[in-house]
């Protein structure tokens, strides 16, 4: 999604928004631009294409100054192009602006404004901005923070907004509705970023700005109001995110870096949430015994990968819990016409804690009375901001625009909040939490052990990963990883994949398999019939000649007599095998994107996070 960067002191601002929109780039785009104040003129540069091209530009047309704003475009009202790229500007080329999310009525506003004469030259919603600012202050606003209040008081949708303006050459307005906007409280100046990971190696003191705020930014100092006008005392946090989390740490992509990290993330969750590796004590999360106690009802909302970790989040909470739990899309729940009642919890998942669908659900699902759970990875996010209570997963900055560590490190969360509650509602005895704490300390190893086979993974994956499609098959708390597994494939490969549950082969995807389909299966032991149902799955793929790809449990001899492949994992608790398994698929997925020559950290036409509907 398009990233916002913006600086105002005394350094050049030029090679900071460069530097900061280069730490921008996971979030996906496909063109870029800044304007800056230099001696008295607003100097724009922009183009299509990858910030290299931007940097080419700004060798062959130099320009220095500040205050300056940078914007990475990916496209949504017109095409990528570099009169659809920002910052856009009025028709006097005095202001210009940066914006991300979307101006809804900016039809009806841009028909208006073309009716008093404003000149368009983009397909953009955007460049009604500076257009309506140009207009109000044309209409009598006092000054250009009152022409931006009025401005925005016209505009209906979601934006985070910088905005630079002749009329006030040492300033930059900032504001935010709906969309991610933080200022940088800096030592030699301050800045805008749509996200932390852009300043972070500038400074670590930021304002988390809120929906309907409007932030002042000089060389000296910032001040924030609300739209009506009304001062603001901002509220500056200290960020305890290293700069060095988001950066590649020697690795060939931040993916890569992320996929080895997990083992990491998880045993720090592990030793913050549980004591003596015997019991639970989940730390920070913000319910009293008697609150969780008091939950009658889950609704568990996410998007992509977020959703297969909240449908894994609902096998074990009803399997350790005994609670009811449901699972909804965040795109389809806002629309819906769901019961809600105030015994119900409903619990997001998001690693960026901005997704516009997730969001939406949950302001939704407060209203009507429920509490909010976010299990989220981004401090200070929309999400985090707007639920009574977050579990953070601190899994640190996720870059890869596909998910990973932010996965694991969900159904990790998952996993400790049902022993926590099976446990307070007495479905579980201290025994049983105690054998299911020590089983879950068991995961961290046996992901590194799966680490360490990267290069036979690497192997099966480039004789597999060239044909035009993929099934991935499994059961019960494997079936999520099915569906993981196949979403990672297409997502970085472009491999068409397809997850399902293995018992709906029969249904449809039986009639794909033939002698050229790979069938991923996974089929690691159970204590259940689930693993005598997965072999039955397989011999029915191998009676068709289908290429199966097993992912087995160590040792295990008969998976042998049916899979082409077989990656070997660990032998973990069935509950927490998904945690295992799907790092073999992750690798699965990266190495044939490898080998396919793809861009793995920033795969075409996705973003990172998904902040418009
Ligand atoms: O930030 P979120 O976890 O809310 O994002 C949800 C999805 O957009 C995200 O998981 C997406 O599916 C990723 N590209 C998966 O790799």
């Amino acid at each position: 999604m398009c990233g916002i960067v913006g600086y105002v002191g005394r350094r050049d601002a030029v090679p900071l928004l460069v530097d900061g929109l280069k730490r921008l780039e996971y979030r996906g785009y496909d063109s870029a631009g800044i304007a800056v104040m230099e001696k008295g003129r607003l100097e724009i540069r922009k183009c299509v294409g990858r910030l290299s091209a931007l940097e080419e530009k700004l060798a062959r047309q130099p320009v220095a100054g500040a205050p300056g704003i940078g914007h990475t475009r990916w496209a949504t009202h017109g095409e990528p192009s570099e009169i659809n790229s920002h910052p856009h500007t009025d028709s006097t080329g005095r202001i210009a602006v940066v914006h991300n999310g979307i101006i809804e009525n900016f039809e009806s506003l841009r028909h208006d404004l073309e009716k008093k004469g404003h000149p368009f030259r983009s397909e953009t919603d955007t460049e009604v901005v500076p257009h309506l600012i140009e207009q109000e202050l044309k209409d009598g606003a006092r000054d250009l923070p009152e022409a931006i209040r009025r401005a925005l008081a016209k505009a209906r949708g979601a934006y985070a907004l910088g905005i630079v303006s002749l009329d006030d050459p040492d300033t930059i307005y900032a504001a935010r509705l709906g969309s991610p906007l933080i200022v940088g409280v800096g030592d030699d100046g301050q800045f805008i970023a749509s996200d932390v990971p852009a300043i972070l190696n500038q400074t670590r003191k930021v304002i988390y700005l809120d929906d309907g705020e409007l932030a002042i930014l000089k060389a000296g100092g910032v001040r924030v109001m609300k739209l009506d006008g009304t001062e603001v005392k901002p509220d500056i946090r200290e960020v305890k995110l290293q700069a060095e989390a988001a950066e590649r740490a020697g690795f060939e992509t931040f993916m890569r870096k992320e996929i080895h990290e997990q083992p990491r993330v998880l045993r720090s969750l592990l030793d913050k949430h549980t004591k003596d590796a015997a019991a639970v004590a989940l730390q920070d999360v913000g319910f009293d015994d008697a609150q969780w106690k008091a939950v009658r009802r889950i609704m568990i909302i996410s998007c992509g990968t977020a959703y297969y970790a909240g449908s894994y989040g609902r096998l074990i909470i009803e399997a350790l819990t005994g609670l009811p739990v449901e699972i909804e899309l965040g795109s389809e729940f806002r629309y819906r016409d769901a019961k809600l009642s105030p015994d119900m919890l409903v619990v997001s998942v998001s690693q960026s804690g901005e997704t516009a669908d997730t969001l939406a659900s949950i302001r939704k699902a407060r209203r009507a009375g429920c509490k909010a759970l976010a299990i989220c990875n981004t401090p200070g996010s929309s999400l985090a901001r707007e639920s009574d209570v977050v579990f953070h997963t601190e899994a640190g900055p996720e870059i890869g625009v596909a998910s990973t560590k932010a996965y694991t490190a969900q159904l990790m969360a998952f996993a400790l909040l049902a022993i926590h509650l099976g446990r307070l509602r007495g479905e579980l005895t201290a025994e049983q939490e105690r054998e299911l704490v020590r089983d879950l300390h068991a995961v961290p190893d046996a992901i590194h052990y799966v680490l360490a086979r990267g290069e036979e993974i690497r192997a099966i994956a480039q004789k597999h990963g060239d044909g035009p499609s993929a099934l991935y098959l499994g059961r019960k708390f494997n079936y999520p990883t099915a569906l993981e597994g196949a979403l990672k494939n297409k997502e970085i490969s472009y491999q068409h994949a397809e997850g399902y549950a293995a018992g709906e082969m029969k249904h449809g995807p039986i009639a794909l398999i033939n002698e050229y389909l790979p069938v991923v299966c996974l089929c690691t032991k159970t204590r259940d019939e689930v693993y005598e149902k997965m072999i039955s799955n397989m011999k029915e793929v191998e009676a068709r000649h289908g290429r199966i790809i097993a992912v087995a449990s160590n040792g295990d001899e008969s998976v042998l007599k049916l899979a082409e492949d077989i990656i070997f994992v660990p032998q973990v608790r069935d509950e927490f095998s998904p945690m295992v398994n799907v790092v073999a698929l992750q690798l699965l997925a990266y190495f044939a994107a490898q080998a396919r020559g793809t861009d793995i950290d920033k795969p075409r036409n996705l973003a990172k996070s998904v902040t418009v509907e």
